[in-house]
């Protein structure tokens, strides 16, 4: 296997409400790699599109989502000086090597997605095509790039693993060609899902068997990155637990998911390990962790929705941060694109 450079991608869809899990699961890490790789963080447009209107909201929503999402990077600390940070769209090679990917993925393959099953729920006939397809622009997204590692939350590892699907079949189906054009044994690297720490599937505060949304219909369920202290103290206040006190061992947390899941919040917060937590705090009833655990959430976030904030009051920069992003993004696209082209055949 050819040597890759090494390079970071991931994407987040401007699709509202921005929340804890978005946080922690991703936005968080995107920032941790910074120092480590170059990397290339992406507002995905194209894939908000995909569901019905009222998901996205129309055309002035996904605008001011796409801002605030960007804008929720920046105050997260990812320096988009150093690294790219651009919206999706204005980048026509993700788009076109979508394409070539609807010609590579099997049709089996994406059967076998279960986001598009929940997503598209029971009637799937009246489901996008773009919905169904959705896995390939991903791919597409990770691989114009050649991006190497992408930092997601637990819900995106079978995309990721199709992804690899695709750079593989592309990298067999086109071996001789690549070689001829001087590519070596690989053109695509297999991209590597980056799923790590206490908090890579947050959990609804509402209930422990369902996963932190943006679309749950209610807002007790999340935290949002735009709610203020009153309103996380209340959601924490509220979560559903059940009435034992913690344990002083992780084996102790089994079929106990909200337990868990707010255990698993505090090691994310505070950078630190579920077993730390533990040890701190098995014993404890819920009435001391969970204002501990709302304290330990308006430090960390406080500075972070109050940056967004700022931020959201500056379209003008989040403007221009997305402009020029795009247009680093697209230079190194174009190139992947037409290595893509000359491989397959396609004259240009
Ligand atoms: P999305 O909002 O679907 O575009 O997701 C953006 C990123 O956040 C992806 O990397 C997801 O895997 C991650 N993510 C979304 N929801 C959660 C969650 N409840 N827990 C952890 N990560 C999440
Ligand atoms: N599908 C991802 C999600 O819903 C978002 C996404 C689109 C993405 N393209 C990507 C994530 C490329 C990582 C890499 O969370």
């Amino acid at each position: 296997m050819s040597a890759f450079q090494q390079r970071v991608f991931s994407g987040v869809q401007p699709t509202g409400n921005l929340h804890l899990g978005n946080y922690l699961g991703a936005i968080k890490r995107f920032v941790e790699l910074q120092d480590s790789h170059d990397c290339i963080y992406c507002v995905v447009d194209l894939h908000a599109i995909t569901q019905d209107r009222a998901v996205w909201g129309g055309p002035e929503q996904l605008a001011a989502s796409t801002r605030e999402v960007t804008a929720a990077f920046l105050a997260a600390g990812i320096d988009h000086t150093r690294h790219i940070v651009f919206n999706q769209s204005r980048v026509s090679g993700h788009a076109e090597l979508a394409w070539i990917f609807n010609c590579v993925a099997r049709i089996g393959w994406l059967n076998r997605m279960t986001q598009f099953k929940e997503k598209a729920g029971k009637n799937r006939e009246n489901a996008s095509v773009g919905l169904y397809a959705y896995p390939n622009l991903m791919a597409a997204d990770i691989l114009v790039y050649r991006g190497t590692h992408v930092p997601v939350g637990d819900d995106q590892k079978q995309h990721l693993e199709l992804a690899r699907d695709i750079a593989q079949k592309f990298n067999i189906d086109f071996a001789d060609s690549i070689a001829a054009k001087g590519h070596g044994d690989a053109f695509f690297p297999l991209p590597e899902p980056l799923i790590a720490g206490a908090a890579t599937r947050v959990m609804s505060l509402r209930d422990g068997a369902r996963k932190m949304s943006k679309s749950e219909a209610s807002d007790m369920s999340r935290i949002n990155l735009s709610d203020d202290a009153d309103q996380i103290a209340a959601k924490i206040r509220k979560a559903r637990t059940d009435p034992e006190a913690l344990p002083s061992e992780v084996d102790g947390l089994e079929d106990r998911p909200e337990a868990a899941n707010l255990v698993g919040i505090y090691a994310a917060l505070a950078e630190t390990d579920v077993d730390q937590v533990l040890r701190e705090h098995g014993g404890a009833q819920f009435s001391t962790f969970k204002p501990a655990l709302a304290e330990l959430c308006i430090e960390k976030l406080g500075p972070l929705t109050a940056e967004m904030r700022r931020l959201n009051g500056d379209p003008g920069h989040i403007d221009e941060v997305l402009r020029a992003g795009g247009e680093r993004a697209r230079t190194i696209a174009a190139e992947t694109m037409d290595a893509v082209r000359d491989i397959i055949g396609l004259l240009r």
